[in-house]
């Protein structure tokens, strides 16, 4: 049995709360994510996928819910030291490598900025040696070490982004669409990098995709996110063979696929929260349809995806 690194309880993320512009961002969902997996977290525009990322690194403070780490809830408060530990050992990779790193701070420095907090090195020496070392391991070199972050393309900054990342030798990394603003050629390479990356590291990852194809290659398991709300949870293999939750359908109904014959006969379909026809009082929870497999559904539609799927 895996072992948890990361409980999320009923995490709540709401902006303005109590205003007449209250945004519920992240309503009440929880999951867990085991040492060494990677959990895609996808879902259209504006679900709430980066609020979730945000606030379980504590860049955001919850509106409720608890995040859990290694045992030790995240948002108790903490001594100084604690926190900076938490802070070294979840790091975050931007979606957007532009606007991620200063294009006035050298190379040397925007790596080595973890490192001298974290005081990981000695003298100016070991600094840069420790940065050359990172730049290798992403795929980059000593002469960039004195270069600009605006002199790098898109895919180079991700690179930057994610050796930057790893400086502190964190356990835990959220990927904040870390692909979506590069050219299609240059996604699989950073994705690569990531997965050899975490091979190498023993590493956890929260890897946030709008990219449904890649998210698959990616991850171990998939969480769905619709309007707040956590969805859908399965593993990859499992999601894309029996997506259960009617949302999580329509957004695979939207891939197309390299093949003529399932190309012929794929049906868009539609997502419309209305047809659930969810009587007052009914409870909507998550709840496990087969072993491994949660969709956000009432008792009544649990029934009937059970019968479903033993029928298949
Ligand atoms: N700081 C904030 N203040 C107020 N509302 C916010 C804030 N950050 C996000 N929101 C709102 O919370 C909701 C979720 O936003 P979030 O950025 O988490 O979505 P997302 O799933 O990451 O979308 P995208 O795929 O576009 O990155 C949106 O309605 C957004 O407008
Ligand atoms: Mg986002």
């Amino acid at each position: 049995m895996a072992e948890k690194l990361l409980e999320i309880k009923n995490l709540k993320q709401y902006f303005n709360q109590g205003k007449p512009n209250e945004v519920r961002a992240v309503d009440d969902i929880s999951f867990d994510i085991y040492k060494g997996e990677t959990l895609g977290l996808v879902g259209e525009s504006g679900c709430g996928k980066s609020t979730t990322g945000r606030t379980i690194i504590r860049l955001y403070d919850a509106t409720d819910g608890q995040v859990i780490y290694d045992g030790v809830n995240v948002h108790d408060k903490k001594s100084k030291k604690d926190l900076k530990e938490f802070n070294r050992k979840m790091q975050m990779i931007f979606q957007d490598p532009y606007a991620s790193l200063n294009p006035r701070m050298k190379v040397l420095d925007i790596i080595a900025e973890g490192l001298d907090i974290h005081g990981l090195v000695k003298n100016p020496k070991e600094r840069k040696e420790k940065v050359v070392e990172l730049l290798e391991t992403v795929g980059l070199n000593r002469e960039h070490a004195d270069r600009y972050a605006h002199e790098f393309s898109g895919g180079q900054r991700q690179r930057l982004g994610i050796a930057r990342a790893l400086a502190v030798n964190p356990e835990f990394i959220i990927a904040d669409e870390p692909i979506s603003a590069l050219d299609v050629s240059i996604q699989a390479q950073v994705v690569n990098l990531l997965k050899e990356l975490q091979e190498e590291k023993g590493l956890t990852y929260l890897f946030i995709a709008h990219d449904l194809s890649m998210v698959k290659y990616i991850s171990d398991r998939i969480g769905v996110m619709y309007f707040g709300k956590l969805v859908e949870l399965a593993t990859a293999e499992e999601l894309y063979a029996n997506p259960m939750h009617p949302y999580t359908q329509s957004l695979l109904s939207a891939i197309p696929l390299p093949d003529p014959d399932y190309e012929r006969t794929r049906v868009r379909k539609s997502y419309d929260p209305a047809n659930h026809n969810y009587q007052d009082g009914e409870e909507i929870a998550m709840r496990e349809v087969t072993p491994g497999h949660f969709v956000y559904c009432s008792e009544k539609e649990l029934e009937s995806l059970r019968a479903l799927s033993s029928s298949k």
